[in-house]
């Protein structure tokens, strides 16, 4: 059996970790962390988690007993927590943007401050990564937006069919944590859609580097918010540089992802939705259209709670582990 232990296990992404680690076969949650609720049961937090007799503890890095530790904190957090989680022989997968980026000064350009702890991490896309994955001590999680964004782009990038892409995605309010914000705030999002970073977001540079290494397009990214509580749908515009058709686009998406378990392409016609993969790790590739301008688009949606946070640091995990990977996220969407 894992021991495993959370770190900021009082958040959203926290919460979804505990939901899948409760039951999975050959994994305990050992440590919950949380500062905020120290000594109170889970479910006083997680309303839904009821059947668990765990108790947040507030502990530092140091004191915690576990084969594997995930960081559910915030950016900045994450750089200062798992140095020492690493030194104590600690396996660590990291929910935060710490880790993510090759490129350093990347980092601290969009992120606005030095990187204090800088670590070789392992990106976390198990679709890109797999084999790097398996032998890791640290796995950076990839970004909720970048993770759908990065899936719809790939094999149009890796085939260099498109030179420039857009990527226009719309992300629910879950997105942004458990902590309330003026944006966040009901009458503020509720019943209204808005661009947000409309060219500044610190996931456009992280889609950017992760899909360099497979080709030059260069990918220009805007996020909204809409009114849901999960689900990220990316609609991913690319301009085509050769003659190709639907047919053979689509054909591209079915090879480049067979046997991979968690992204489904969708047949000819079909449209990806966010109620199909809500609570699941499915990511839904759909569309493959090409307008009279070049223009080919391609959609993609995902739970940002787990295919975009939680559900596919599971799935390292498993990696990680050498556990089959569908183990404790097998797990089907919530439509409608
Ligand atoms: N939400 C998403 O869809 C999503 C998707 C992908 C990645 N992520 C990333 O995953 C991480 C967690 O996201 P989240 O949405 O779960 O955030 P969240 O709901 O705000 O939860 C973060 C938790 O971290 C704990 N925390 C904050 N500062 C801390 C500190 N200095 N030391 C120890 N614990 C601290 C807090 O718990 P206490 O105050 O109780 O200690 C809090 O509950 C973030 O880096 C986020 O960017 C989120």
């Amino acid at each position: 059996m894992i021991k495993v232990g959370i770190i900021g296990a009082s958040g959203y992404t926290g919460g979804e970790l505990i939901r899948f680690l409760l039951k999975h076969p050959d994994a305990e949650v050992v440590t919950a962390t949380s500062r905020k609720y120290d000594g109170e049961p889970i479910y006083k937090v997680h309303p839904h988690l009821r059947d668990s007799e765990l108790k947040f503890e507030n502990l530092e890095p140091g004191e915690l007993d576990a084969d594997l530790v995930f960081t559910a904190t915030p950016h900045g957090v994450s750089m200062k927590i798992v140095p020492e989680l690493i030194d104590n022989n600690i396996r660590v997968i990291d929910l935060s943007g710490d880790y993510r980026f090759d490129n350093l000064e990347l980092y601290e350009k969009w992120y606005g401050f030095r990187h204090s702890n800088p670590l070789e991490a392992v990106y976390g896309l198990p679709e890109i990564n797999r084999d790097q994955i398996k032998g890791a001590d640290l796995v950076a999680n990839p970004g909720c937006y970048p993770t759908g964004a990065i899936l719809a782009c790939l094999p149009m990038v890796k085939e260099k069919i498109v030179d420039n892409i857009v990527v226009d995605s719309k992300s629910g309010v879950s997105g942004a944590g458990v902590n309330p914000t003026e944006t966040t705030h009901y009458p503020n999002c509720s019943d209204s859609v808005s661009p947000y970073a409309v060219t500044t977001h610190r996931h456009g540079p992280e889609i950017q580097e992760k899909l360099s290494k497979f080709g030059p397009s260069k990918v220009s990214f805007t996020p909204h918010l809409v009114p849901v509580i999960r689900g990220i749908m990316s609609t991913v515009h690319g301009f085509i540089t050769e003659d190709v058709i639907p047919e053979y686009v689509q054909e591209i998406y079915n090879e480049f992802y067979e046997g991979e378990p968690f992204v489904k392409v969708l047949d000819k016609g079909e449209v990806p939705r966010l109620s199909s993969v809500r609570g699941s790790n499915n990511c839904h590739i759909g569309c493959f259209e090409i307008d009279e301008n070049g223009r080919l688009v391609v959609a993609s949606s995902i739970d940002n709670l787990v295919k975009g946070a939680s559900g596919q640091a599971v799935h390292n995990m498993n990696l990680m582990f050498g556990l089959p990977e569908k183990e404790g996220i097998d797990l089907i969407g919530l439509h409608p």
